[in-house]
């Protein structure tokens, strides 16, 4: 089991620049693991833990709860090494503080809550993710083609662009972005970090003739995007700068890609290895096809029956933990159950180790995903699942990022079987993925295996 906090002084952090930390994941999240080999090792509390509290009794779900979430700004601040901010940019969400973080956390959740995405994206999420498997035939490299799918359907969100060359070249620049995060941040020594920063600055420029063009063309028929949006905002009185756009979109574009893409490859994986859950699955879907014509879209009723499909949306998100925590640093000196975080330490709020937590999930290490049908014993369990984080920083895209999951599995359960086409290993350094992307050989399901 993970510790339940990773703490380390900044002091460490900077005598640590030697030996950078582990990258956060390329979405503009905190990174998928804790601080692991060549980092500086948790330091001790200024006062020494009573001998009675062993891990269990920390309570990590709790103290993340009560401590991390709902004291954001306070006795918290979100905090990312500086590399980070190269690649992001300085204007990105997940950099933000205090008021204009409320207006632009709350412009994006506009841009992705339910009713947006009933009345206006479902309808994209169900043509892109169809048109995508239409092209599926033999053998599939299941994580680059959910990437696809993701990135297609983040920048049709985000500028209602539909798949053409520019988005398959803006997607080519931002994959080196991408790797950019798990190489180490300097460039002098590193040419993945070097090519990460300079395909930044060309997929800024991209973006940023995007923004001018469509200031240029103020009058027009208003666009439902994120995009129209940001140019409406106040950005703390005058609007925003083109700059400040670019950066959000940026980010943005990030944080949509690789979470979701993952989860929906490794959801994939998981049922494979679980073949009832995967039959059970596939019942639901095939009901809700019925119901409908071959290639009627879905709409949000269908979205809402599938229960089976959110237990294993749960249960993938629980298990494979997409992002293993979240990182702050602390604003005053904070009392947790009698240790001292003293002011300006980074602290570590593991995810993961609540989720694999045996006293709050039975058997934690395997996937079941019919755990989330039992409401008595997840009761409990509820409360201290948080693989969307809480409270102000909660992530905008969590009800996207199921619709689009929810949707892709049904298209894909019912057009295709499968069979893995080798064996393929879940890590989760430095990031939660499969070794080989996990390759897969489909059929259409006429002619099923
Ligand atoms: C399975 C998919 C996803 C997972 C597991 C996930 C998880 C998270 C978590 C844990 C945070 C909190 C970070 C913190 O507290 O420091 C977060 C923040 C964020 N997420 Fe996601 N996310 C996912 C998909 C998405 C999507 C599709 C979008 C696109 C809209 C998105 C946009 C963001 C943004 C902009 C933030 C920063 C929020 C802020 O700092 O106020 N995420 N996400």
């Amino acid at each position: 089991m993970d510790n339940t906090m990773t703490l380390f002084p900044s002091l460490l952090l900077v005598a640590a620049l030697s030996h950078p930390p582990p990258p956060p994941p390329p979405h503009g999240h905190p990174p998928e693991t804790p601080p692991a080999a060549g980092e500086p090792r948790p330091a001790l509390p200024r006062r020494d833990p009573p001998p009675h509290l062993g891990l269990q009794d920390r309570k990590p779900g709790a103290l993340h709860r009560r401590k991390g979430r709902q004291n954001e700004g306070r006795l918290f601040e979100s905090s990312y090494p500086g590399s980070i901010c190269n690649l992001l940019g300085k204007h990105s969400l997940l950099l933000m503080r205090g008021s204009l973080h409320k207006r632009m956390h709350s412009l994006t959740m506009s841009f992705a809550n339910s009713s947006i995405i009933k009345d206006h994206l479902l309808v994209h999420i169900d043509r892109l993710v169809r048109v995508n498997l239409e092209s599926w035939t033999g053998r599939v490299l299941l994580m680059e083609e959910a990437k696809k799918i993701t990135f297609e359907l983040t920048v049709k969100q985000l500028m209602s662009f539909d798949p053409c060359e520019w988005t398959e070249n803006l997607m080519k620049e931002y994959m080196l972005v991408i790797d950019g995060f798990f190489a180490i941040p300097l460039p002098l020594f590193s040419s993945t970090y070097r090519r990460a920063i300079q395909a930044r600055g060309k997929v800024a420029e991209a973006l940023d003739l995007v923004v001018k063009e469509r200031r240029k063309s103020e009058g027009a028929e208003r666009k439902n995007d994120m995009l129209a949006a940001l140019l409406e905002g106040d950005g703390g009185g005058g609007g925003f700068s083109d700059e400040e756009i670019v950066d959000f979109l940026v980010a943005l574009l990030v944080a949509g890609y690789e979470t979701t893409s993952t989860i929906m490859t490794l959801a994939v994986k998981f049922l494979t290895e679980t073949p009832l859950a995967l039959a059970q699955l596939k019942e639901e879907h095939d009901e809700i096809r019925a119901r409908k014509g071959d290639s009627e879209a879905l709409e949000w009723d269908d979205y809402k029956s599938m229960p089976f499909t959110q237990c294993v949306v749960n249960e993938t998100l629980r298990v494979a933990n997409i992002i293993s925590g979240i990182f702050r640093r602390t604003m005053t000196d904070v009392n947790i159950k009698g240790y001292t975080i003293p002011k300006g330490w980074k602290v570590f709020a593991s995810f993961r180790a609540v989720h694999l937590d045996q006293e709050h999930f039975k058997d934690a290490r395997s996937f079941n995903p019919w755990r989330w049908q039992d409401s008595s014993a997840t009761a409990n369990s509820t409360s201290v699942f948080a693989p969307f984080g809480g409270g102000p920083r909660r992530c905008p895209g969590s009800e996207l990022a199921r619709v689009e999951l929810s949707v892709f599995l049904h298209h894909l359960v019912t057009r295709f079987s499968w069979i893995p086409a080798e064996e393929d290993k879940l890590v989760f350094f430095p990031t939660t993925r499969t070794q080989k992307r996990f390759p897969i050989i489909v059929q259409p399901r006429v002619q099923a295996m």
